[in-house]
């Protein structure tokens, strides 16, 4: 069975097209067949995939419509993950998006403002929760300020929504925009470096949560 995980949250830049990539890559190296699935017009993801030169890490196409989730299950049937970087605004894209997840995961930088900001994107989670009993969701932090902790104020402001946050984070580093650059991931550009860990970390909670 196909487990699709949707990067969902209104607020521009805040590391949907960044995670989504990069597990998609830390899926594939655990051996899953995975499917990126393009659902923001801006085409950012089939942008990082035009910019690599080599085989491609895994298969990606753009479909930004609101009927994703109707044809999903055809086009991801061949695959183990699919994974889906949304749009940067709640609108019918994104319904559809959290139609068609098992897990919905919302990015937010650890400032008390973004937290705020992702009212919309957990109140539109809400209404559909109601034709996705078995949905599960989660704040995941991104751009986390090496050696430090989320402060009390986002963790405060992030617990109000009543979703968990992913113990796993990815940290503000060049590593990102940089393999970003070059249609890679930091699991080719760092292979040992930090950036990598935190990826596989993910991995790790994502694979927990879809057993
Ligand atoms: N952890 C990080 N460390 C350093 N740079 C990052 C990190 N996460 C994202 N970035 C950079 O921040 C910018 C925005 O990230 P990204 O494009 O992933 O956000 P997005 O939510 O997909 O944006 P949009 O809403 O426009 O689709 C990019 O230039 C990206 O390389
Ligand atoms: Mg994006």
């Amino acid at each position: 069975m196909t487990y699709t995980i949707a990067l969902l949250n209104q607020k521009g830049g805040v590391g949907k097209t960044t995670l989504a990539v990069h597990l998609a890559a830390g899926l594939t190296r655990r051996g899953g067949r995975v499917l990126l699935l393009d659902a923001d017009s801006q085409g950012s993801a089939l942008d990082w995939a035009a910019a690599r030169e080599g085989d491609p890490l895994f298969s990606v196409i753009g479909l930004p419509k609101p009927t994703l989730h109707r044809e999903l299950p055809s086009l991801g049937a061949s695959f183990d993950a699919v994974v889906i970087d949304g749009p940067p605004r709640v609108n019918d894209v994104a319904r559809s998006a959290i139609l068609a997840a098992d897990l919905v995961l919302i990015p937010v930088q650890p400032s008390p403002y973004d937290a705020w900001a992702s009212s919309e994107i957990v109140e539109l989670l809400r209404e559909s929760s109601v034709y996705k009993a078995d949905q599960r969701a989660a704040f995941v932090v991104n751009r986390r300020i090496v050696n430090t902790a989320i402060g009390r104020d986002v963790a405060d402001a992030l617990a109000d929504y009543q979703l968990p946050v992913l113990a796993a984070s990815l940290c503000q580093r060049v590593a990102f925009a940089e393999s970003a650059a070059q249609g890679k991931t930091v699991f080719e550009t760092q292979p040992d470096g930090p950036a990598h860990r935190e990826v596989e970390a993910l991995t790790d909670e994502v694979l927990g949560l879809a057993a």
